[in-house]
């Protein structure tokens, strides 16, 4: 079977970016695929994180994977910092990456811009996530499409490494959902939906409460026409909020757009929040029967063990190439 490897970080609660962006590709993916999922802790501190707050996120993060799906017998669900080989095989990927590269990713641009004390990690986030793909000769990458410069970084650092210290890592390939590779914020749908925004009216969480999701959707920015119909340019917020229904419910843009043809705004947007509440009430309902439950806790545990063999395979294989230690019989 073909190997998937995809990471979340544990800086917020998912939003339906997330969601839509990755997580509802891995529990597509897993029955065909032999799948490895990973908490990033080690990314989400690139930027500061109140450190009970991030453990807390560390712990929904995993009930969160379980609850919309992911299958612990089908799949490995583990905390990165738990298998060392990461920061291991994270620092030789920096060794072989060029400032210049990484200070041209989009991402590393966003964050730091502005900001006083921006952490070297930020900049050096890249190469870890290589890292992170890499240790599992990873085929496919299931990711939304802000994360794609970093996926294509992290086939330049395979080819790179396999060239100079011989063949030893796969070069993984990107695949992006068919529909709402990038789910856009509710305020303002020229912005991509992120866990960390500010504005809170901006996402939906997979944990906000019913009510609370309705409303948001209520008010989420439109414009002044009054015909439902995708057009990214001229209608970005009714585009946005179609391209989450459809994703959530599977029904083509196309027929959706049929469907709302005479519809006012007001009822569009209810149609889209009950779609979105019947889609998350019962993922609601199981994570938090999981949350505190001995059963995760468990559950992280031996993919953490499942996870380090696999790394350490690969990593020994690096270590060997780059001419790290001494030679291992
Ligand atoms: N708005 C989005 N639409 C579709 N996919 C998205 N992803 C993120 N936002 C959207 C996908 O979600 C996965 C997990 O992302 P991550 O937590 O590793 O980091 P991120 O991409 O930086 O996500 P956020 O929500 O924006 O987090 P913060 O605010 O902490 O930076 C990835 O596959 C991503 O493509």
């Amino acid at each position: 079977m073909k190997r998937i490897f995809s990471g979340v970080q544990p800086t917020g609660t998912v939003t339906l970016g997330n969601y839509i962006g990755a997580f509802k590709q891995f529990t597509e993916l897993q029955h065909d695929y032999d799948c490895v999922f990973c908490i990033v802790d080690q990314h989400a501190i690139t930027m500061p994180q109140d450190r009970l707050a991030l453990r807390k996120n560390i712990k929904s993060l995993a009930a969160l994977y379980l609850a919309v799906g992911i299958d612990p017998e089908k799949s490995i669900l583990f905390v990165q910092s738990e298998v060392p080989a990461h920061a291991q095989a994270g620092w030789m990927m920096t060794c072989i990456a060029h400032i210049g590269e990484l200070e041209r990713m989009t991402q590393y641009k966003d964050k730091s811009a502005g900001s006083q004390g921006v952490s070297a990690g930020l900049l050096t986030y890249p190469p870890l996530m290589a890292a992170d793909i890499l240790l599992y000769q990873t085929d496919i990458v299931p990711v939304g499409d802000d994360q794609k410069q970093h996926l294509e970084l992290t086939r330049d650092l395979a080819e790179r490494f396999n060239s100079r210290f011989n063949d030893i890592l796969t070069v993984p390939e990107i695949r992006l959902p068919e529909n709402g590779a990038r789910i856009m914020a509710l305020q303002d749908p020229l912005k991509k939906m992120s866990k960390s925004d500010p504005n809170k009216k901006s996402t939906i969480t997979l944990l906000d409460d019913l009510k609370t999701i309705e409303k948001k959707i209520k008010s989420a920015v439109t414009d002044s026409g009054t015909d439902v119909r995708f057009d990214k340019e001229e209608k970005p917020g009714i585009s946005n909020l179609l391209t989450i229904e459809a994703a959530l419910t599977g029904q083509p843009v196309k027929e959706l757009e049929t469907k709302y043809e005479g519809a006012s705004y007001g009822d569009f947007k209810a149609s889209v929040a009950k779609a979105v509440t019947d889609h998350l009430a019962p993922i609601q309902e199981r994570y938090h029967e999981l949350v505190e439950s001995d059963e995760l806790d468990r559950i992280l545990d031996e993919g953490a063990e499942k996870a380090a063999r696999i790394a350490n395979k690969t990593l020994r294989k690096m270590e060997n190439g780059m001419g790290l230690g001494r030679k291992r019989k």
